[in-house]
């Protein structure tokens, strides 16, 4: 049978390329470009010397930001309040690609490099069934004959040599990393230890906020319908961005020399297990801030606490590997039908790890400043809000006569 592997052209995938060989399928390697470091022309080689019949390396960055990145900020989501979802949200169009040649391949299998204990197996595999429902998935660190094989680095080398497989890297970093362009993530190796903290040369994306300029940089950042459609260099002035890809590669930039975006955190795994992660996500950091902040002017309120409800839920839907699902479609059809409000600009002042708002417009703002002023009588009658205390007491004094009775009995 002919297989579509995800690979990477690092040591695993590069031994699964060989051992899927071994079990006598035809390989096809397929790379997925979503903003990562990597030299895609040495590992197309690397794959093809070890013997894929095909390679694809498809650039999936435009589609990356523009149908998963701004989905995510339009709807603020924040997995366990602190972590933006780079892996997560990567996924779903690393699967969509792969299923697509797959099936115009003719591949009845596809394969992918993740162990058995992560998020990243369930999320791709969730996402091959719901885009392919009879696809077949070849997951090597679950088969006990791949991993009773290589129980570890050091096996891997050994067969990586015996097939002439290249290892590049001199010295293995003591933890392992997920790049792309909206984030790195770093954990495992020294990572396990929760209390260990990570070395300084650890971090990639973004320099160290005690590092970062003593100067601030401002920005403003234009929202059409929740999503950026312009980021302008209040500093710079001429600095302008406006196609969606260079936009969020800009903010990347300013967020990198800014400090902005790095976390350190213990998440809760879909599997149950819990795991220690830092991560460096200097865009979307910025971009979440201001969005967040233009919903403050032109939400409505109950709509923003029902949107909130949603960005929890969302979060947790998109982490569990489940975006090509009915759940994620419905709360995704209701956040884009609220964010038609959400137009307008947002001004930033970059500073030492920090994103801070200094001022915002819309044309779609719900903010009356007649209404809002202490200085003036406007809108409403104020001896109106009177009636409206009293009437919101009425369950606070019965509670409080309840309670005195209990305590005083
Ligand atoms: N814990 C993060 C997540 O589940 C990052 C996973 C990184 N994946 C990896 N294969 N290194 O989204
Ligand atoms: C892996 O286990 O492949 C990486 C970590 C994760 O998916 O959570």
């Amino acid at each position: 049978g002919k297989v579509l592997l995800a690979y990477s052209g690092g040591l695993d995938t590069s031994c699964i390329l060989a051992w899927l060989i071994d079990q006598g399928y035809e390989v096809m390697a397929y790379m997925a470009n979503i903003g990562q470091e990597e030299d895609f022309e040495a590992a197309q080689k690397k794959a093809l010397a070890i013997g894929a019949t095909k390679v694809f390396v498809e650039d999936l960055r435009k589609e990356f930001v523009e149908d998963l990145v701004w989905a995510s900020i339009q709807a603020n989501c924040l997995y366990e309040g602190v972590y933006l979802l780079g892996t997560s949200l990567a996924r779903p169009v690393i699967c969509r690609k792969q299923i697509e040649i797959a099936v115009r391949e003719g591949c009845d299998y596809v394969s992918h490099g993740c162990t058995g204990k992560g998020n990243d197996q369930v999320r791709f595999e969730l996402g091959y069934y719901a885009l392919k429902p009879t696809i077949k998935v070849i997951a090597p660190w679950r088969d006990p004959a791949f991993y009773e094989r290589f129980p570890g680095r050091p096996a891997l080398l050994e067969y990586a040599a015996e097939k002439g497989i290249p290892v590049f890297q001199t010295a293995a970093k003591p933890w392992s990393t997920d790049e792309n362009l909206y984030h790195i993530s770093f954990e495992a190796g020294i990572l396990e230890d929760p209390n260990v903290t990570p070395p300084t040369d650890m971090w990639k994306l973004t320099v160290d906020p005690e590092d970062a300029p003593n100067t601030p940089e401002r920005i403003a950042v234009h929202f059409e319908n929740g999503k950026p459609v312009k980021v302008e260099n209040a500093t710079d002035k001429g600095t302008v961005y406006t196609d969606p890809l260079e936009l969020f590669l800009y903010l990347n930039q300013l967020g990198r020399k800014h400090g902005i975006g790095r976390i350190d955190i213990v998440e809760n795994r879909f599997i149950g297990i819990k795991s220690r992660g830092c991560y460096e996500t200097p865009g979307g950091t910025i971009l979440r801030a201001a969005h967040v902040d233009l919903e403050g002017l032109t939400l409505d309120r109950e709509v923003r606490r029902l949107k909130d409800q949603y960005a929890q839920r969302l979060s947790e839907i998109i982490y569990n590997g489940l975006w090509y699902s009915p759940e994620r479609e419905f709360i995704m059809s209701s956040v884009e039908y609220s964010q038609k409000a959400v137009n307008g600009v947002v001004k930033l002042k970059l500073y030492k790890g920090n994103v801070i708002v200094e001022g915002r417009s819309s044309p779609n703002s719900l903010y009356d400043e007649k209404i809002a002023s202490m200085d003036e009588a406007g809108g409403f009658n104020p001896s109106d809000s009177e009636g409206f205390i009293k009437i919101q007491s009425i369950r606070l004094r019965a509670y409080m006569t309840q309670k005195d009775l209990l305590q005083g009995g």
